[in-house]
């Protein structure tokens, strides 16, 4: 079996070097963590919301699932925008989707794939909404417009959870972000204004 010792091995000389700069990173840290922001995005190794947004640990709360799907029935989802928005107040909650996702490419094809297909079911209600438009691009455009629809349709989906209705309720600020990465340039582009109460 492999034992994966290179990866530890990174893992020691990564502590170290952190606290080489700063000596008490690890023990402020250790007492919290109040991130401004939550990142909901997509579980695919190419996207990862720490190094492509430059934070820190610490500076980013982070939830990720296939295609960065955002439904009021997932309670994993639910739990951790919950303690997000409740508990650590974060100001900001960013769906960042990515161009050629595999999650929205699946959901725009007639194969099975598994389980996965009851997750990218939501995917494929946003494309049917969608239809007189995706049917007008070619295929590898059409992934990526849905990449895109999917974004924004997950957003809207975040500001219609009981947990965001609360917070705007009793005035606490909370902004929903739109971004999309684009995995060939390693830029983020906006989709759309932030959503807020
Ligand atoms: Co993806």
């Amino acid at each position: 079996m492999e034992s994966l010792t290179h990866l530890l091995e990174n893992n020691r000389l990564w502590a170290e070097s952190q606290v080489a700069v700063d000596p008490q990173f690890f023990t402020r840290l250790a007492n919290q963590q109040s991130p401004e922001y939550l990142w909901i995005g997509c579980s695919d190794s190419r996207v990862p919301a720490n190094q492509i947004t430059g934070l820190a640990p610490g500076e980013i709360f982070v939830h990720r699932n296939v295609a960065n799907v955002v439904v009021q029935t997932d309670f994993n989802m639910l739990s951790v925008l919950q303690f997000a928005v409740d508990v650590l107040k974060v100001k900001h909650v960013i769906v960042c989707g990515h161009y050629g996702c595999g999650g929205v490419r699946a959901a725009l094809e007639n194969q099975r794939h598994g389980i996965v297909d009851n997750w990218l079911r939501h995917i494929r209600n946003t494309a049917r909404r969608a239809e007189s438009e995706l049917n007008g691009l070619v295929h590898e455009n059409a992934v990526d417009r849905l990449c895109e629809l999917n974004v924004l349709a997950n957003a809207q989906n975040l500001a219609r959870t009981t947990i965001v209705e609360d917070a705007w309720e009793r005035g606490q600020p909370v902004d929903i972000h739109s971004w999309i990465y684009r995995l060939d340039s390693g830029r983020i582009n906006v989709l759309a204004d932030p959503i807020r109460s």
